[in-house]
């Protein structure tokens, strides 16, 4: 009989055991006998057939045994929230691929869990590297399958239930070598045969070195597998676990690939279902002649990330968008436009709404008459003059217009004088709320700049104040606009 030492369990682990033993006025080690004698006591055997729920998440993240390899936090032991079941009586099918990331995939059981789902856990071979079936197993509460030749399991459940018996299949971390094989239609494992067997939805988070994620395989791979109507969340920007690496490979968060879940399975919550919502995004682009234009470096990140976010959770949403290269957001109706003055038509046209939110860089001025054909440089005569005037200020209109929605939000970019200018813009324009962000190099955000990156940093500014949030990334910034978006609108009468 083996014996579970405190001392050997996660940092993390052993500090919630410390909270409830101090709670409950026992020892910790009568409080791991409790939690093991309860969750034994609820958690279907090894070999169970049925997708149930046993003891929570916590209960069984209790019992995880540290490992080397384990994650550094799997306990948000100042989390106070409990998550709402956005995912009760789903069956989520988890494939965990053999990277570095796949620690993640451990909590990510455990935020599944949380919300209600059910989850099966698919471990390839190379993920026994980096975690354990033990760990996998007790946060799941359920057998954890690793061999396509198990002469039990196929007998018992078998690759093609295990891909049919599952509301959705998530790959997490999805590695280059797991994408290639899907692609490509390989199925020498039980993750390749499963992903092959299946007729449901598949949701990726790769997770790879820049350079893997970039090179022409992958990108190949990661096309024929959107062709092929795999969905995808992330991967990243950002630091990589193994040091002094950057760049775009590092998987998705738990919580992102737990949103990306919902909205495929389109199970979140939605207090924004019968609310219109008007968004314009990008930038504008005012001609000088048929083939230039004055621009400015907003990339529609955040506008499109903030239609996104509210369509998640139920709005009708509008996106008026100006010129960008990124895709149009799922679920929510796009219009594009060039020029100030067509999103300002535009964005009247969409009038009523109960909220609009203003995220567009709307050039402050056009030329005042472009050219009908491109101006020519002549040789010894002087550049030519560009006179500009300015351009409708949408915001301002919408702000004092007959038809105002209930909740009026603009965003300002700075670069000097932040908080002074959003308090002005607030009054000035007839706005609810003020995103400010700084787009000064000082601001810091990551070598590309809030402006064409990944992160943000924002305040609201109200009447009320200033609220600060911390730098986080652009959707985030999104879901957690969205969240107070519809926290606001719930005293606005329709
Ligand atoms: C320390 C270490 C870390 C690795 N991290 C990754 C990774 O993050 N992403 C990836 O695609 N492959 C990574 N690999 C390579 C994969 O483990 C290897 O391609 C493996 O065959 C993938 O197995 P899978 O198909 O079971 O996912 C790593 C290998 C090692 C030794």
């Amino acid at each position: 009989m083996s014996t579970i030492t405190i001392r050997n369990l996660d940092d993390s682990v052993k500090q919630v055991l410390r909270e409830r033993a101090a709670a409950r006025g026992v020892s910790m080690e009568q409080e791991v006998r409790d939690a093991l004698s309860e969750s034994v006591a609820a958690a279907p055997s090894a070999q169970s057939q049925t997708w149930r729920l046993a003891a929570s998440p916590d209960e069984i993240l209790a019992l995880g045994q540290k490992s080397e390899k384990s994650p550094r936090a799997l306990v948000d032991a100042g989390q106070k929230t409990v998550p709402a079941m956005t995912l009760s009586d789903k069956r989520i099918l988890l494939i965990i691929g053999g990277g570095i990331a796949a620690y993640k995939a451990l909590d990510l059981i455990r935020r599944l869990r949380e919300r209600g789902a059910a989850v099966r856990v698919v471990m390839t071979a190379g993920a026994q590297e980096f975690i354990t079936t033990l760990s996998a197993g007790a946060l799941s509460a359920d057998h954890v399958f690793t061999e396509l030749f198990d002469r039990n399991d196929e007998h018992d459940v078998g690759h093609i239930r295990l891909s049919r018996e599952a509301d959705l299949l998530v790959v997490a971390p999805a590695t280059a070598d797991l994408m290639a094989k899907a692609a490509n239609g390989h199925a020498n494992d039980l993750a390749s045969t499963v992903l092959l067997a299946t007729d449901k939805p598949v949701l990726m988070a790769p997770a790879m070195n820049p350079r893997m994620w970039a090179h022409p395989a992958t990108r190949r791979n990661r096309a024929t597998l959107g062709r092929d109507g795999v969905a995808f969340v992330g991967p990243a920007k950002g630091e990589m676990a193994e040091s002094n690496e950057a760049g775009e490979g590092r998987m998705a968060e738990p919580l992102e690939i737990v949103a990306a879940i919902e909205a495929l399975l389109d199970a979140g919550p939605k207090p924004l279902s019968g609310r219109r919502i008007i968004v314009t995004s990008g930038p504008t682009h005012e001609p000088i002649d048929p083939v230039r234009y004055i621009a400015n470096r907003s990339s529609g990140k955040q506008g499109h990330a903030i239609a996104a976010a509210l369509a998640r959770l139920g709005a009708d949403v509008h996106l008026v968008s100006g010129p960008v290269n990124i895709a149009d957001p799922a679920g929510v109706k796009t219009i594009h436009v060039e020029r100030a003055q067509e999103m300002r038509d535009a964005v009247e046209q969409l009038l009523p709404a109960d909220a609009a939110v203003f995220v567009a860089a709307v050039a402050d001025w056009r030329t005042e008459n472009s050219a009908g054909e491109k101006i020519k440089k002549v040789a010894g005569e002087s550049p030519p003059t560009l006179r500009m005037v300015e351009n409708p200020d949408i915001l301002a209109g919408v702000g004092h217009h007959g038809q105002r929605p209930g909740l009026v939000i603009g965003f300002a970019a700075e670069t000097q004088g932040l908080l002074r200018n959003a308090e002005a813009k607030l009054v000035k324009k007839g706005a609810d709320l003020i995103v400010a962000n700084d787009v000064s190099h000082e601001s810091g955000i990551g070598p590309s700049g809030v402006m064409g990156g990944d992160r943000n940093r924002v305040r609201i500014v109200s009447k009320a104040g200033v609220e600060e949030w911390p730098e986080m990334t652009k959707d985030e910034v999104a879901a957690r606009l969205a969240a107070l978006i519809a926290e606001r609108l719930k005293t606005t009468v329709v």
